[in-house]
């Protein structure tokens, strides 16, 4: 099944198959561990933990470290090789919680893009994703020079030929590594001041990185945590982190051990002109910077906010996975301290606000159905109609209204009315559709809980059927007449499966059972929230 990209019909047939291919490996990993300590679906959060444990085994190392040219390859090998057990096995957590986060750091960023989570207003999160890569790589490369032993003896003076053939410096650098006295413990202090104060602005540019994130997820589940932590020490006691022989600037090392997470260039850059080298470098970023706008995404248009209809309970902003809304004081009059505005840069109209809203009731009359909240171009209106026009080609026994995210497993199967997300259902309208006989059941099939395009979809929707998150499933909807179905879009026969079995299972219920709710419920009910005139319990449809 393809991926839909909706308002782009660009999709990309490179991005369509990584897609899958995540979505396929992300079914292994949940298969076998779980959602929880799947690391596919937290590659940020991991991304997070990693820099803490190389900021946290960094500090400790410092404390046995010399930055004189001899005393540091002395103080390394006497903390590896004396004190293994517990500066030895930092040394080694360092280097390999420094590699880890390469690998991390690139497949959150093949995964975002996989996920077509880069394009429209999303861009901002890709944007400053690129300093990133360069801020992790340069930290790393820093890091192999303070070492000072053969390979970083190469390493210092790959690099030296390469800084060099900028004009921003002086004095040529690789002057430094001529002959073993040319270099001096002052260049080892800048490189221990670069060594810090390069993953001081990582850390910087990370915490920029999320901004427009609502509650971005920067911890990993504590099984994922522990198993990483295990992982690591395991690595460490098995494979310690090592130095290759003391550095001699009298001698050209030969012979060297590269580390291929941080360092696989460096033997590329050994043969071909500088010059080149940077184009390249420079080639990518620009690249990796305009993909955002590569094609742009047509997205549909923002949330809009209707003042008569909003109170300023915030239940919007709280739900909002882009902090794209905002509370402020009230302009209109109204009896309430605030309103809300919807900033248009950072929403991608994914309709979970709308339904957020205590005002998003399908039980109003047509003409009444203005909720605070709405998506110009998928309106609450047109949220009930489909409902009512889907549910009314439903056939006997069991018939199942699907409320599917366009991104998950549903597809274009019987009785599946589309949006954006999940979320964008309001738990009244599975209340509506039950309570008015329009089907024998309900379900809501969103993306895979490991990778829900709208961050929060999944636990929201969630949280409000188990009546756990405001507006909640009441508590009269009967439950077995609800399925929920987390799949991504490989998963569509699984999918289908538990349709099926959902279906066959209504059928087998006693028939009409809403139907005759209906008649009682009807003059118990009675609409939460904000400003609300008129009879709310007409026929909708009618
Ligand atoms: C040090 C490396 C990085 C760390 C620690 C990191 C961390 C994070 C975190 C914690 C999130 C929020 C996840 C959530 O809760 O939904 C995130 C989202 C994201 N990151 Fe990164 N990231 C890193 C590098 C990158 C790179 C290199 C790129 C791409 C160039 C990138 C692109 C994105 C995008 C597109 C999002 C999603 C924004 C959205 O859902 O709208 N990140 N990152
Ligand atoms: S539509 Fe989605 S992104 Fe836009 S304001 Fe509402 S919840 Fe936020
Ligand atoms: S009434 Fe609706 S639009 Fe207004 S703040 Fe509450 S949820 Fe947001």
């Amino acid at each position: 099944m393809a991926v839909k990209g909706r308002g782009n019909p660009v999709t990309g047939i490179f991005r369509r198959s990584l897609r899958r291919g995540f979505d396929r490996a992300e079914r292994g990993v949940d298969a076998i561990f779980g959602p929880e300590w799947n690391p596919l679906g937290q590659l940020g959060a991991l991304g997070w933990f990693l820099f803490w444990i190389v900021a946290a085994t960094g500090i400790y190392l410092f404390i046995f470290f010399d930055t004189g040219v001899v005393d540091a390859y002395a103080s390394v090998e006497w903390l590896s090789n004396d004190q293994w057990f517990h500066a030895g096995i930092t040394r080694s957590f360092h280097r390999y919680a420094s590699d880890l986060m390469v690998v991390v750091m690139m497949l959150h960023l093949a995964r975002e893009f996989a996920y077509d989570r880069y394009r429209g207003v999303r861009w901002f999160s890709w944007f400053t994703g690129v300093p990133l890569i360069w801020f992790v790589y340069i930290s790393g490369i820093t890091g192999y020079w303070l070492v000072w032993d053969m390979l970083a003896q190469y390493v210092a003076i790959v690099s030296a030929e390469l800084l060099d053939w900028l004009p921003i410096f002086g004095e040529p650098i690789a002057r430094n590594f001529l002959t073993p006295e040319s270099l001096t413990g002052r260049f080892f202090t800048l490189l221990v001041f670069l060594h810090i104060a390069i993953p001081l602005m990582l850390l910087t540019v990370m915490s920029i990185h999320i901004v427009r994130i609502t509650g971005a997820r920067v911890k990993p589940s504590r099984a994922l945590g522990g198993m990483v932590l295990g992982g690591l020490l395991v690595v460490s006691l098995v494979l310690p982190a090592t130095s290759q022989g003391p550095a001699d600037l009298g001698k050209v090392p030969t012979e060297v051990g590269i580390d291929w997470f941080f360092l696989p260039l460096y033997p590329l850059i050994d043969i071909v002109p500088a010059g080149f080298i940077w184009a390249g470098v420079a080639l990518f970023t620009l690249l990796l910077c305009a993909m955002p706008w590569i094609p742009p995404l047509r997205a549909p248009r923002p949330a809009e906010v209707f003042l008569d209809h909003c109170n300023g309970c915030a239940r919007c902003v709280e739900d909002c996975p882009y902090a794209a809304i905002d509370l402020v004081p009230r302009t209109d009059g109204a009896p309430f301290p605030h309103q809300v505005v919807v900033n248009p840069d950072r929403c991608v109209a994914c309709g979970i606000c709308m339904a957020a809203c205590p005002s998003s009731s399908p039980f109003r009359r047509r003409a009444d159905l203005v909720t605070g909240i709405d998506l110009p171009d998928f309106p609450l209106t047109e949220l009930r109609a489909r409902v009512v026009t889907t549910a009314a080609a439903l056939e006997d026994p069991g018939r199942v209204l699907i409320l599917a995210c366009e991104h998950g497993a549903a597809g274009a199967a019987e009785g599946v009315v589309v949006l954006p997300c999940v979320a964008m259902a309001p738990p009244s309208l599975i209340d509506f559709i039950l309570s008015r006989g329009h089907a024998d059941g309900v379900c809501i099939a969103g993306c895979a809980e490991r990778g829900c395009q709208n961050r929060l979809g999944v636990t929201w929707t969630k949280q409000r059927l188990a009546a756990e998150r405001d507006p909640y499933l009441r508590a009269r909807v009967p439950r077995e007449r609800i399925e929920t179905i987390w799949a991504g879009p490989t998963e569509t026969a699984r999918f289908s499966r538990e349709v099926k079995a959902f279906r066959d299972r209504l059928a087998a219920l006693p028939p009409e059972t809403p139907r005759v709710r209906r008649a009682a419920e009807a003059v118990e009910f009675k609409l939460e929230g904000p400003v609300l005139e008129g009879p709310v319990l007409e026929e909708a449809e009618s």
